[in-house]
């Protein structure tokens, strides 16, 4: 599958996604060499992490990919970790290669006008089905920022993934080591990839939806 990982704003939790949706997808199909992790941040964060320990996939910049347009074709799972504001031609471009985005946002930080702004550019180019908003950093009970956030959301009809990534300090600590929440030894840590497990599952199941929608949705009983 073909996944960009996106948002208008930065320090939302795009690279550790982009990582972990990778690290998930490497352990459901064909192993490292099916999972291609591209960096088209400048600040090349997900490339850093992977220099600084081991992760179960391949991480390249985007200048890379351009140098050898076969890396991405022949990767069974393409990720793209995109650059904090891109502009509109780089979110179509985006849309063109994808076949699902996703949009991670913190609840601490919700910036609505900034979500409206992309969702127009989505609708403009008519993939409304092909993106998804993954609540991070989600804080615990009793905090209710969570909660809230996903109630504000599905309002305004933003589609969001059942599974929200809850707020772990495993999160920095496996960023710092250079490996998967799933490789620390705690079980803190577990929990924390545990949620992405989850939203790896709905990734899944979503792509498969919008390869073959008419299959999809006489099994699910409801209409297109
Ligand atoms: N679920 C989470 N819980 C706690 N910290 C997180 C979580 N997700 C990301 N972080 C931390 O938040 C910071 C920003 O995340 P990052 O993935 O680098 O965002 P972006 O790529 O959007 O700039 C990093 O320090 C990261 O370790
Ligand atoms: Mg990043």
């Amino acid at each position: 599958m073909r996944v960009v990982v996106m948002s208008r704003k930065g320090g939302v939790g795009k690279s550790t996604t982009a990582i972990h949706l990778a690290g998930y997808l490497a352990g459901v199909s064909g192993g490292e060499a099916s999972v291609l992790l591209v960096d088209t941040d400048p600040s090349r964060n997900a490339l850093r992490v992977a220099r600084r320990g081991r992760l179960p996939f391949r991480v390249v910049g985007e200048e890379e990919v351009d140098e050898n347009p076969s890396l991405a074709r022949e990767a069974q799972h393409l990720i793209v970790d995109m650059r904090g504001s891109p502009s509109a031609e780089e979110i179509e471009d985006a849309m063109r290669l994808a076949e699902v985005m996703v949009i991670p946002i913190m609840p601490s930080g919700l910036a609505l006008d900034t979500l409206l702004q992309t969702r127009r550019d989505i609708k403009r180019l008519g993939r409304e089905d092909r993106y998804r908003v993954l609540l991070t950093a989600v804080p615990p009970w009793p905090y209710r920022r969570g909660p809230q956030a996903r109630a504000q959301l599905e309002e305004i009809g933003i589609p969001l993934f059942g599974t929200d990534i809850r707020r772990l300090e495993a999160f920095e600590a496996a960023a710092d080591e250079g490996v998967l929440v799933r490789d620390l030894p705690d079980r803190r840590a577990q929990r924390a990839w545990e949620d992405y497990t989850r939203v790896g599952e709905e990734l899944v199941e979503w792509v498969r939806s919008v390869r073959t929608p008419d299959l999809h949705a006489a099994r699910s009983g409801g209409g297109a």
